[in-house]
């Protein structure tokens, strides 16, 4: 089952698609990727919302594209998630589950786009250790700039297990070196989620259908169905655990 697990097709909703317009249209490039599953997580910023007020817009937005995604066809299903930005008290709100994506305990999290320092790391342990949520982090890739290595971006397993998310553009358009990072990720089962991170139909569109040709190309049709599986896993509200140990 293909699963984007990270868009911003919700319209109105944040920089995402501007308008039911274009999030009709962007429905329409994931169903021509044969696209299963989309979970829609608009970017929830704590620092300038609360988070009733978030679920409420979020709400608003969803019923209007809910309502008109029938014109689309062949339409991916429509999940709800939130793309959450790391706030350091965020984790301790008693709303916080209410980000997660739909009835899972799983959230998107967003990290600084900073290099990781000793600041970070200690302000990352105590969010970790306040959490009763399961973590996904979103687009791992993106934080292999800012300085930050390879090394610096496992050394946030170290407070506790997490999943990973990676961008579909990543494979596609990054760097050679980010790209070989990442196609290294997925060979060694360390990516549990693509998403295409889908803003738009122009600047950034949804692209599943190229990256999962080139990680099939580079990693294999397994690599790629070990991917899809723990996606499904994940919206299974399935353990850690068992959805790291997965490989069909
Ligand atoms: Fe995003």
């Amino acid at each position: 089952m293909r699963i984007d697990f990270h868009s911003h097709i919700l319209p109105g909703m944040d920089d995402g698609a501007s308008d039911i317009n274009e999030s009709l249209a962007m429905l329409k490039m994931l169903s021509e990727s044969k696209v299963d599953k989309v979970i829609l997580t608009p970017h929830f910023y704590r620092q300038n919302e609360k988070i009733d007020s978030f679920l409420k817009r979020r709400e608003a937005a969803f019923e209007k594209l809910s309502a008109a995604a029938g014109e689309v066809c062949g339409c991916p299903e429509l999940l709800l998630g939130a793309e959450v930005y790391f706030y350091p008290s965020l984790s301790s709100d008693p709303d916080f589950h209410k980000l997660c994506i739909e009835n899972t305990g799983y959230i998107l999290l967003e990290l600084p786009f900073e290099q990781f320092h000793d600041n970070f790391y200690s302000s990352y342990s105590k969010f970790s250790n306040n959490c009763e949520q399961k973590i996904i982090f979103a687009h791992i890739e993106r934080y292999l700039s800012f300085g930050n290595t390879p090394h610096d971006i496992m050394k946030i397993f170290e407070y506790g297990n997490a999943l990973c998310q990676m961008n579909c553009s990543s494979p596609v358009e990054a760097s050679l070196l980010k790209k070989k990072t990442m196609l290294r990720f997925i060979s060694d089962g360390l990516i549990s989620a693509v998403g295409t991170d889908a803003h738009n139909t122009s600047r950034r569109p949804p692209m599943y259908g190229k990256a999962e040709k080139l990680i099939v190309s580079k990693c294999g049709q397994r690599a790629f169905d070990n991917v899809c599986r723990r996606s499904e896993m994940i919206l299974e509200d399935r353990s850690l655990r068992e959805i790291i140990q997965t490989n069909i």
